[in-house]
């Protein structure tokens, strides 16, 4: 890879254009995933090998379960087969993955092996991959919510006294930063209440691959254009050079 000035810490990507991948080729839609997996493996050892610290995958909306039944199917045999495939290899380069999102509505076999590779992989540093399943901005801010309030009612605190820092510590990506960088594939221009609490700051790349076609070069190419921006924070360019 082309070695770029600036590269984000923290990168979130959804995966869009599985279906219409598989669709253009006549084939079912469960292979547009099974090959969607395929490029989460090459992005994974891509962000590694750039040293990126926090890749965080929009794998599975909590809209997604009303998609039909089969294809959720599909997508929760393939989450079983890619973590008892992949697991180790992940381990052995140093990768911590940890699951954000709910998790009771599946199955206990994928609960079970989602636990076993968390615990496995828990003292990993190279890399945190984090791994949304079931998951949604709203829930998250709604799950942050609840946990905040109960805090207020133990510790009898005053609602004067909370702060975004005191949120920001119920969210499920706690404590990660912020992401540097989202990445949408697949055409579409929306952030689908994926980390909507987060990506206030966060710089938006769009390509119209689909995601079973991006790879490694196509990361390269998000990785300039991030290069490329000016983070402003709300503040005046004079004031960030300073
Ligand atoms: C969106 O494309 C993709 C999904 C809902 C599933 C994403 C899952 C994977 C890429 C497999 C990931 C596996 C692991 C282990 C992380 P879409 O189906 O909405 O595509 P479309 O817009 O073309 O219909």
């Amino acid at each position: 890879m082309a070695t770029v000035q600036t590269l984000p810490t923290h990168v979130a990507v959804v995966m869009d254009g599985n279906g219409r991948w598989a669709s253009k080729r006549l084939l079912p839609r469960s292979i547009g995933h099974r090959q969607g997996a395929k490029a989460c493996r090459e992005v994974v050892e891509a962000c590694l090998k750039q040293n990126i610290k926090y890749l965080t995958l929009f794998a599975f909306s909590s809209e997604n379960w009303q998609r039909p039944r089969e294809e959720v199917q599909a997508i929760m045999e393939l989450f079983l087969s890619s973590l008892k495939n992949d697991a180790e290899t992940l381990h052995e380069q140093g990768i911590q993955v940890r699951f954000i999102g709910g998790r009771t509505q599946f199955s206990a076999q994928l609960r079970e092996l989602i636990d076993q590779t968390e615990a496995l992989t828990k003292a990993n540093d190279k890399m945190l991959l984090s791994i949304a399943v079931d998951y949604s901005g709203r829930w998250d801010v709604m799950q942050a919510s609840k946990q905040l309030c109960k805090q207020v009612q133990l510790q009898g605190l005053n609602s004067d006294e909370l702060d975004e820092n005191a949120f920001e510590k119920h969210l499920s990506t706690y404590p990660l930063p912020d992401p540097d960088l989202f990445i949408r594939t697949g055409g579409e221009q929306r952030i689908s209440n994926f980390l909507i609490w987060q990506l206030a700051y966060t710089e938006l790349y769009f390509s119209d691959t689909l995601w079973p076609d991006f790879d490694a070069k196509e990361l390269e190419l998000a990785f300039a254009s991030y290069a490329k921006r000016r983070r402003s924070y709300g503040l005046v360019l004079e004031q960030i050079e300073s």
